[in-house]
């Protein structure tokens, strides 16, 4: 039989063991630390080493991800591991994360690529999978894993970060449910974000990019609607519990936010009006909530929607249960969509399971200095073949860390 709900299961984060303090970047650029923390809305930023990969913060998501929800290995019949930051041109990422998390031959793994958007299209390819009964009882695994960088001194810096998001999808859900109903999505081949294959450095046209996102927004919306018969009655702004956008820093979200409300009204909103006063009543309530997580990570790019949604879980309580949230992914080059899911019933009872906060205190706060030879180091780390990579030169001890290539094979330590 088909199964008729699907949805995630079980999610995880893990991210890097290091950061930089928003203030003190501002000092170091010369740049009035509101602009960062305010203008940007971004508090701390991930620092990944030469030891930490896309590779190594997928697999430990993963792992956490299956140990916290009690789910076997053996239980994963699909793989995806959704990243903008490749380690190679031709063998996936997943590949390893496969090896690392010991899953069944019989898994079939995979990555998707398409910059922030890649993991969405791998969470709604599993569903897909698991609802035209492909699954025969298994569930699928996907991971959202990226480093962002646009480098040293450039506008896209202070919006960086880096980081991975697991998600276990499934029928009978325990965290949310999707509405397989409502569905928009969005593709227009435009230049606002991009990364040539000769480079570790994204390129953006930043006010660009904002545009399109938001275009991009407003076109899934209006596909949703067309889609659900004509009707936006069922993903109302008045009848969500809680929006998620994707997240580059944290004041993109307050945009889209003003624009879903100007799309569903369908008219322009000034900020000083009393429709404007209302939009920011709806933020502070169905957006900022959730932003606490994004604001002391980063960009994680293909998770970053995907952070919010763990931001809400760790805060949820049984209220929450069977409400409608919505989910908006944004890829630049660029690919949208915009799904409505309900919060499972129990869900609630996995808000410590989920919850990284542990994680995050544990990190080492950088100097600008030591953040910034960290960046250069990253640059090298798989350029000196047959050359060890030692984590302990870098603070880093224990865990699963890239350690070079050698025979131009990566290496990790298990
Ligand atoms: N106090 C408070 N706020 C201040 C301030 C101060 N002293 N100085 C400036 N600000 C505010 C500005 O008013 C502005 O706010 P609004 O956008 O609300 O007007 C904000 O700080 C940013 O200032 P600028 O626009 O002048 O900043 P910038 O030109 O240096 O760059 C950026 C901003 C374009 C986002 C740049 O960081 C960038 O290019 N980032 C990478 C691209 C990106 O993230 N795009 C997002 C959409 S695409 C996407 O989402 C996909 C993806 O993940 C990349």
């Amino acid at each position: 039989m088909r199964p008729t709900s699907v949805g995630i299961d079980a999610m995880a984060f893990h991210g890097p063991e290091c950061y930089v303090d928003m203030e003190d970047l501002a000092e170091a650029r010369g740049v009035a630390p509101a602009k960062f923390t305010q203008g940007i809305g971004q508090r701390q930023m991930a620092v990944v080493t030469p030891c930490e990969d896309t590779v190594t913060m997928a697999a430990q998501a993963g792992r956490r991800a299956l140990q916290a929800f009690d789910i076997d290995p053996d239980e994963i019949g699909t793989l995806i591991v959704g990243t903008e930051t490749g380690v190679d041109h031709s063998k996936p990422v997943a590949v390893y994360v496969h090896e690392l998390l010991g899953l069944p031959t019989s898994c079939r793994t995979f990555e998707t690529k398409h910059a922030c958007y890649g993991a969405m299209a791998g969470l709604t390819s599993a569903a897909d999978w698991i609802q035209a009964g492909r699954a025969r009882g298994r569930k699928a695994l996907i991971i959202a894993s990226d480093i962002a960088r646009y480098g040293l001194g450039t506008p896209g810096e202070p919006t960086q970060g880096a980081g991975a998001v697991a998600m276990v999808v499934s029928p009978d859900p325990r965290l949310i449910t999707f509405d397989p109903e409502i569905e928009g999505d969005y593709t227009r081949q435009v230049m606002d974000f991009w990364r040539p294959l000769y480079s570790k450095y994204a390129f953006a046209d930043g006010h660009y990019s904002i545009d399109c996102y938001l275009d991009a927004l407003e076109s899934c919306w209006h596909d949703a609607v067309g889609k659900a018969g004509g009707s936006h009655e069922a993903f109302a702004l008045s009848v969500l519990d809680a929006c998620f956008y994707h997240v580059p820093f944290t004041r993109m979200a307050k945009k889209a936010h003003h624009r879903h409300w100007e799309t569903e009204l369908g008219r322009a909103i000034e900020r000083d009006s009393e429709d404007g006063a209302r939009v920011e009543d709806s933020y502070r309530q169905r957006v900022e909530p959730w932003l606490s997580l994004n604001a002391d990570v980063g960009n994680i790019y293909t998770g970053s929607l995907f952070l919010c949604l763990i931001d809400y879980l760790r805060q949820a309580t049984s209220e929450r249960e069977g409400r409608p949230i919505s989910l908006f992914s944004y890829g630049s080059g660029c690919g949208a969509a915009l799904s409505i899911a309900r919060v499972s019933e129990g869900a609630a009872r996995f808000h410590r399971a989920i919850d990284p906060g542990g994680q995050l205190a544990a990190r080492r706060r950088l100097n600008v200095e030591e953040y910034e030879e960290i960046f250069r180091a990253c640059e090298e780390s798989d350029r000196n073949d047959g050359e060890r990579i030692d984590p302990a030169r870098w603070g880093l001890t224990g865990g699963l860390h890239y350690v070079g290539t050698a025979d131009h094979r990566r290496r990790y330590t298990k």
